[in-house]
């Protein structure tokens, strides 16, 4: 099984960005740690971070037929991406969104997720070890659908 691990606009900052918000993990040590994940789980880890909208659409269609799952973090266009949305249902990739922050616990333009009506599910709030928490139920649900 092969699961892509999408992050979004400032995620290549992670360690420093605001770290009372985000942590202190980099995006760097985060991958690392679910490639190990994966290893245990028969899931290999392709990993891609990108700053602007149209690259995370491309890349989520470079990975339709390549990868079984994403694990996306589209960081601030998580609230405003319809586009990005619309490349998730047209490729039929499934995907869990997750979030460092608790979306639902900040600002009010924070609390809407333009992603999660088409996601298999979200994990936020739960800091770096949501991603963790994303690529295991992620690869659960994908080996139970067979
Ligand atoms: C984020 C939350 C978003 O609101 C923000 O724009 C991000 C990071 C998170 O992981 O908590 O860039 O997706």
């Amino acid at each position: 099984m092969i699961i892509g691990v999408l992050n979004g606009p400032n995620l290549n900052l992670l360690g420093t960005r605001e770290p009372s918000i985000y942590g202190t993990a980099t995006l760097a040590d985060i991958l690392a740690h679910l490639r190990e994940v994966g290893t245990t789980l028969g899931a290999e880890i392709r990993a891609a971070q990108a700053n602007g909208e149209g690259q995370l659409i491309d890349l989520v269609h470079g990975w339709r037929g390549l990868v079984d799952g994403i694990v996306v973090n589209a960081g601030a266009y998580t609230h405003t991406s319809l586009a990005l949305r619309d490349a998730f249902t047209a490729t039929a990739i499934p995907f869990v969104e997750v979030h460092l922050s608790n979306i639902y616990a900040r600002e009010p333009e924070r609390r809407h997720s333009m992603l999660a009506s088409a996601s298999v599910g979200m994990v936020c709030g739960l800091g770096a070890d949501g991603y963790e928490y994303a690529l295991r139920g992620l690869v659960r649900i994908l080996r139970a659908r067979g």
